[in-house]
């Protein structure tokens, strides 16, 4: 198991036990953490939307495909770490990662 850490939009760190090869949005979903991901991961919304506090860490994950790069454009309050949770899966390399959750979420799916 890797911890990982979300912080919540009303302040809240909640640290939670992921599992290898679960993405950000299951293990999110797994824990009762406020992230939508409406379109189960398809790729098609972006409340999924999640800020990396860290930009190393960012900057060590595979990088977004086309697909993910143009539904991050439409996510509200975009940042130069932000990423789909539904597709970040999770590695050892996440331990003691911090995961912001966007204050607020736009659907537009
Ligand atoms: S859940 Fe819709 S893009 Fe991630």
């Amino acid at each position: 198991m890797v911890k990982i850490h979300f912080r919540l939009p009303n302040g809240e760190l909640k640290t939670v036990e992921a599992q290898e090869g679960l993405s950000v949005l299951e293990v999110a979903h797994q824990n009762h953490i406020p992230l939508e991901g409406a379109c189960e991961g398809s790729l098609a919304c972006s409340t999924c939307h999640v800020i990396l506090e860290d930009e190393s860490v960012y900057n060590s994950l595979p990088s977004a495909k086309e697909d993910e790069e143009d539904m991050l454009d439409l996510a509200f309050g975009l940042t130069k770490t932000s990423r789909l949770g539904c597709q970040i899966l999770v590695t050892k390399n996440l331990e003691g990662t911090v995961f912001i959750i966007p204050q607020e979420n736009r659907n537009i799916s």
